[in-house]
């Protein structure tokens, strides 16, 4: 696992799926301002590709997101799109509505920083966010990320076209916050 200061982020398990799932999927507005698609309702019992984890899928790597104080599960993390030839990713994340405005964000972007360029030595991580999501902007920023443009009318949610803010943090400007032992 691999710790932060509040948070931890370890391997999906079978049954964080379920709260997960309903958690973040199931309300339309949460999903929709979350994913690049459309709101789509899923059966019980089918493979949601969001949250069910492919092995063999190398340039995607999942984590479920824990409180390092009791081991309650609190979101998701995502290190996504590895670039192993220019030495690039994404990170996202989502945190269940009760633990959000804790703090736990910004603790997870540290810590996919720090897997990011310490445990894969990539250069440069990339975010992108809807103009208007003020949190996960302040949790990237706490990070170290900068604002390098805004994709105009990029994503179309719930009936609008909204602007997404793209941010970057390249290896030699990250300064990363003191690790936990054995995290
Ligand atoms: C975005 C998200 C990951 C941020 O995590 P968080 O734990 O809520 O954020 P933090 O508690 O670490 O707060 C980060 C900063 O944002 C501020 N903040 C928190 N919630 C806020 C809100 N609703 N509005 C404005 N500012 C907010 C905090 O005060 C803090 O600012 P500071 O560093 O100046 O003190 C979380 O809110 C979430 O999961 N949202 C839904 C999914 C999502 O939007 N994911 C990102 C998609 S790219």
């Amino acid at each position: 696992m691999l710790k932060g200061g509040k948070v931890g982020l370890r391997a999906r398990h079978e049954d964080d799926i379920p709260v997960l799932r309903t958690e973040l999927y199931d309300d339309v507005v949460n999903a929709s301002r979350a994913e690049g698609g459309p709101w789509r309702p899923l059966s019980p019992g089918t493979k949601d590709p969001r949250l069910v984890v492919d092995g063999t899928e190398q340039k995607h790597v999942p984590f479920s997101v824990i409180e390092l104080d009791g081991g309650t599960l609190v979101g998701t993390a995502t290190l996504w799109g590895i670039d192993t030839h220019n030495r690039t990713a994404h990170i996202g994340l989502a945190l269940l509505p009760a633990s959000r405005g804790k703090g736990y964000g910004t603790d997870v972007v540290a810590v996919l920083c720090h897997y990011g360029f310490v445990v894969r030595g990539l250069h440069r991580l990339q975010i992108e966010t809807l103009a208007d999501n003020d949190a996960m902007l302040r949790a990237a920023e706490r990070n170290g990320f900068v604002r390098e443009g805004v994709l105009r009318s990029s994503a179309w949610v719930m009936g609008e076209f909204l602007d997404e803010v793209l941010l970057g943090l390249l290896a030699r400007d990250w300064k990363p916050a003191p690790r936990p032992a054995g995290g």
